[in-house]
């Protein structure tokens, strides 16, 4: 990686749910603030600021990443997605979302998009997951809100629906 002087910007720009953006970052600007307050994506939500509670979490490149962990110059070039990118149109919702909606697993919604970023990546590359599987993966975001059972349901029926919509998971 090239040396970026500290007191200047640098432009960034990546795609995010399929289009290009771009805008301009200090070094050490994290990519959570680059999302919310350069491009203006507030639906990645900030937690602890320092990679323990996973509400920050977006996708790159198809990984589920903890964006206060990442800094905004570090995303030049890369393939992001972001929970507005989840529905499929204004007027629908993701499987993975009605899912939640359904169970209830919104609750405050807080650590929601986090929780639903990493879920979305763990589904599709392990389409019959078991209940097991799916708590070590929201064990990595911590929810104050009330226990994870509704979340854990949530993820179970968007398995099931997903692998009935693609019977070759099946
Ligand atoms: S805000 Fe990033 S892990 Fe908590
Ligand atoms: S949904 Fe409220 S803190 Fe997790």
């Amino acid at each position: 990686m090239p040396r970026l002087s500290a007191t200047s910007r640098h432009p960034v720009s990546f795609t995010l749910n399929g289009r290009p953006v771009r805008g301009e970052a200090e070094p050490r600007l994290l990519l959570h603030d680059f999302l919310r307050h350069v491009i203006g994506a507030t639906g990645t939500h900030v937690g602890c600021e320092h990679g323990v509670c996973g509400a920050c979490t977006v996708q790159i490149d198809g990984a589920p990443v903890r964006s206060c962990l990442r800094l905004a110059v570090q995303s030049d070039g890369a393939e992001i997605r972001t929970v507005e990118g989840l529905a499929p149109s204004p007027e629908r919702l993701a499987i993975l979302q009605e899912s939640f909606r359904e169970h209830h697993g919104l609750q405050c919604g807080f650590c929601t998009a986090g929780i639903l970023m990493s879920l979305d990546a763990f589904l599709r590359g392990n389409p019959d997951p078991t209940e097991a599987a799916i708590r070590e993966v929201l064990s990595g975001h911590l929810c104050r809100c009330t226990g994870y059972t509704p979340i854990v349901a949530a993820a179970m029926t968007a398995a099931a629906r997903l692998r009935a919509e693609e019977p070759s998971h099946a």
